[in-house]
């Protein structure tokens, strides 16, 4: 195992086993649920937007080590911008896991997951939250226009 991949599970493990933002606020602007088809688990997201920027976040479910730390990174990643650098964040995420080249230092700790490309089936682990975090936007969107 390289340094770098070293250094990237280190980073996996530290969320999995100190995850941020854990649990479920109370009347959220935005609260999304997943599943991985594959195995069967679960992320439940939920989000409090103010002025379009997201002021709070928590997430909760249960799931492998990586699907855990990519929902946890995801949360600390996110708070604090708006629901457009979100969708960005996430197209940039999902980029990055499909092997597409992706600007340098956008994404942080986030960018540890990039060693899961190497085992294909966990990608899916680790996009969990982040196709689950895009559902719940899009429904937003769709009740702030009707
Ligand atoms: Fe279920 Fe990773 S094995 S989300």
């Amino acid at each position: 195992m390289s340094a770098l991949d070293e250094l990237y599970r280190e980073v996996i493990l530290e969320h999995y086993k100190s995850p941020r933002n854990r649990g479920r606020l109370v009347n959220p602007d935005v609260a999304t649920r997943g599943h991985n088809p594959l195995c069967g688990d679960d992320v439940e997201i939920s989000l409090d937007l103010e002025n379009d920027v997201v002021s709070d976040i928590r997430f909760q479910g249960k799931g492998c080590s990586i699907s855990q730390a990519s929902a946890s990174m995801l949360t600390e990643a996110v708070k604090g911008k708006t629901t457009a650098q979100v969708r960005n964040l996430i197209q940039t995420f999902k980029a990055m896991m499909h092997g597409e080249p992706v600007p340098r230092d956008t994404l942080g700790d986030v960018e540890a997951l990039q060693g899961v490309r190497k085992y294909p089936v966990r990608i899916k682990c680790a996009l969990l939250a982040w196709t689950t975090l895009e559902e719940g936007l899009d429904i937003y969107a769709k009740s702030e226009r009707s």
